[in-house]
């Protein structure tokens, strides 16, 4: 399984490096082999050897240049940063990001080789027109998006479910995993206020190959509960 820890705009370098050390050496006591990424804020992107891949969360796509506030491949390089989290909603709904400009950072960070975990999910206004509706809109969001790439993770994220508490039904997640599967046969995360609680749920929902998990990986301790909860089952 994948299990993905989403930061935010929470954590400064020196509670990133105690997170990582409280994470890594549970990984290690307990024998989790899972794939393990954490996406921290730019300021405390770190190179890391151990076993959890540190991610960006967001990067222009250019190596440098005249792009204030951003940051380019440059930039990730000097912490040998080979992981990046592209489409997240926030970014999209957010921060403005069209399908264009996702697409090109998509395109950009394929060719670096990156790792991408590329997020869909559609808003309620839009689940609340039913289960077509929310298949057109993610598969908009996979217009011109390779989805053969060999280091494409993808994320499920309902918007309405991000950071708000709710969650979707086992059931719903089985019929949307089993519809993006249909279109693309990568790994399949499903993220949207998941926790200790709901993790193991979900994780049994057929189609799910792991958890993008924002704040319920704030605090490590809650992270490696879940992380027990995939080992165990
Ligand atoms: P949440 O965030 O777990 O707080 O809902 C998930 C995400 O944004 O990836």
């Amino acid at each position: 399984m994948i299990l993905a820890a989403n930061l935010k705009t929470n954590h400064t370098r020196q509670s990133v490096r105690h997170w990582l050390g409280d994470v890594e050496s549970f990984m290690g006591r307990e024998e989790i082999t899972d794939t393990v990424a954490v996406f921290p804020p730019a300021t405390a992107l770190t190179a890391w050897c151990g076993k959890v891949a540190v991610g960006a969360q967001n990067a222009y796509p250019v190596a440098n240049g005249s792009f204030t506030g951003e940051i380019g491949l440059d930039q990730l390089d000097e912490f040998g940063c080979k992981t990046i989290l592209i489409g997240h909603s926030e970014r999209r709904h957010v921060l403005g990001e069209s399908n264009g400009l996702i697409r090109r950072k998509y395109d950009f960070f394929k060719e670096k080789g990156f790792t991408v975990y590329f997020c869909i999910g559609e808003p309620l206004a839009v689940k609340e027109q039913g289960f077509d509706a929310v298949m057109d809109y993610v598969k908009e969001q996979l217009v011109g998006i390779d989805t053969g790439y060999a280091n494409l993770i993808l994320a499920y994220e309902p918007v309405w479910a991000i950071g708000t508490g709710l969650t979707a039904e086992p059931s719903d997640i089985e019929k949307v995993h089993g519809a993006i599967k249909a279109l693309c046969d990568k790994p399949l995360l499903y993220g949207g206020s998941v926790k200790p609680a709901n993790a193991g749920a979900i994780l049994k929902t057929p189609g799910v190959d792991g958890l993008l998990i924002g704040t319920a990986s704030w605090k490590s301790n809650m992270f490696c509960d879940i992380l027990s909860t995939a080992k165990s089952l």
